[in-house]
């Protein structure tokens, strides 16, 4: 049995205080319209999940060209931000705040999915198939990023923080990880380019650096967060020199006073965690490295071991999917719904989603069982 004073205890995040230290990870659920607008049905779930410390709300799209997968969400029209609204708003409500975060793909997309030839860094293409509205289908070689390129999509992520703070977000979270467009630009296997975007750690880490930049500049430091994966491999990412590049970008990016960074799979006992926190000046999101069923327990000792070792708050991805009141449960030291089905993850409707028990309401649990041989997205 664990202590868990610290990890509910109130902390300073940006402008904001947060009641507690957990934040809800970042999850895409596939829920959205074709569109990539947010739904009613959506704001019901992240409502039910208001008592986290903090939300940072799932992958949204900050271009068409961006776009990973079907019905994932978009933050780049008033349509979205119109839809959007209704969810921050319930959050709001219910006594919540929230963060959006958000995701190119990169050369993680399909024409299939969004009518548009994925880009890329280099046109080196995703060494696996692409889930897609007609299934999974190879992967197509991704267009190499011109400069051009490069500067409209810097002015596409500012312009959807800002449509994010219209839509009542308190800030964004700039994704550069697990894959996806800026961590292509980073990792050496994905980024192939001879310009100043590429080549030395200093080119590879500048995309990232230049996106979160202008982020910032557009909404201000305190109201952005970076998110990073150091060492993971998910969508076929080889980083080469994974301590170099984070070390480069902590460097570059430390004095800029974002809100905070946050840092997926940590391992307190990891060299490169360690040299993460002892360079980042400021508040470090640890999400930590849980089984597929993680436990009161499981979660209660993880999340303790990266406090102690000096994360400021802990993220939980699955955890927070499988109960609305993880906080209050977690307190009481009370069980844990089991992660149902992992096709429920990735598809739409209110099964796998909505449905998921607050404590005293497991009656209304519907069966779990599914036959159903479907298989979403990857972990994004
Ligand atoms: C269904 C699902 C969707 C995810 N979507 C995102 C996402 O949109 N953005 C992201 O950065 N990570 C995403 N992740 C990764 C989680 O944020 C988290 O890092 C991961 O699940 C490990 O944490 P956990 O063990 O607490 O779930 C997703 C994971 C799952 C299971």
């Amino acid at each position: 049995m664990t202590n868990t004073t610290a990890l509910l205890a109130s902390a300073p995040l940006g402008p904001l205080t947060l009641p507690n230290r957990l934040v809800m990870a970042p999850l895409t659920r596939n829920r959205a319209e074709a569109d990539g607008t947010p739904t009613p049905l959506m704001a019901t779930y992240y409502a039910q999940r208001a008592s986290a410390g903090l939300i940072v709300a799932e992958a949204a799209t900050p271009n068409a060209v961006g776009q990973t997968y079907p019905n994932i969400t978009a933050v780049h029209s008033a349509r979205h931000v119109a839809g959007w609204r209704q969810v921050t708003d319930a959050v709001r409500e219910a006594g919540g705040r929230m963060f959006l975060q958000l995701q190119h793909g990169g050369r993680v997309g399909h024409p299939a999915t969004s009518g548009l030839t994925p880009v890329a860094p280099s046109p080196v293409p995703l060494p696996e198939t692409i889930f897609t509205p007609g299934g999974h289908r190879p992967a197509v070689v991704p267009r190499e990023m011109t400069a051009e390129d490069i500067r409209t999509t810097v002015a596409d992520f500012a312009r959807a923080a800002r449509n994010a703070l219209d839509a009542g977000f308190e800030g964004v979270e700039v994704h550069s990880a697990n894959g996806h467009l800026l961590h292509q630009f980073l990792a050496a296997n994905t980024n192939r380019r001879t310009d100043g975007y590429g080549g030395p750690d200093a080119g590879r880490i500048r995309f990232t650096a230049e996106v979160t930049e202008a982020v910032a500049a557009e909404i201000g430091a305190e109201r952005v967060g970076l998110r990073i994966s150091p060492g993971n491999t998910v969508n076929g990412i080889a980083e080469g020199g994974t301590e170099e590049i984070y070390t480069a970008l902590v460097d570059r990016l430390g004095g800029l006073g974002l809100a905070y960074l946050h840092q997926v799979f940590a391992d307190p006992d990891d060299p490169v965690f360690q040299k993460i926190r002892a360079g980042w000046p400021g508040v470090l999101i640890a999400n930590p490295v849980l089984g597929e069923q993680p436990t009161t327990d499981t979660v209660r000792r993880a999340s303790e071991r990266l406090l102690a070792a000096g994360a400021d708050l802990i993220a939980l991805g699955r955890p927070f999917l499988a109960n609305p009141d993880l906080v209050t449960r977690l307190r009481l030291g009370a069980p844990l719904n089991p992660v149902r089905d992992r096709y429920l993850m990735y598809v739409g409707g209110a099964t796998g989603y909505t449905d998921y028990p607050a404590l005293g309401q497991e009656t209304a649990q519907p069966s779990s069982s599914s036959n159903v041989a479907l298989d979403g997205p990857r972990v994004a």
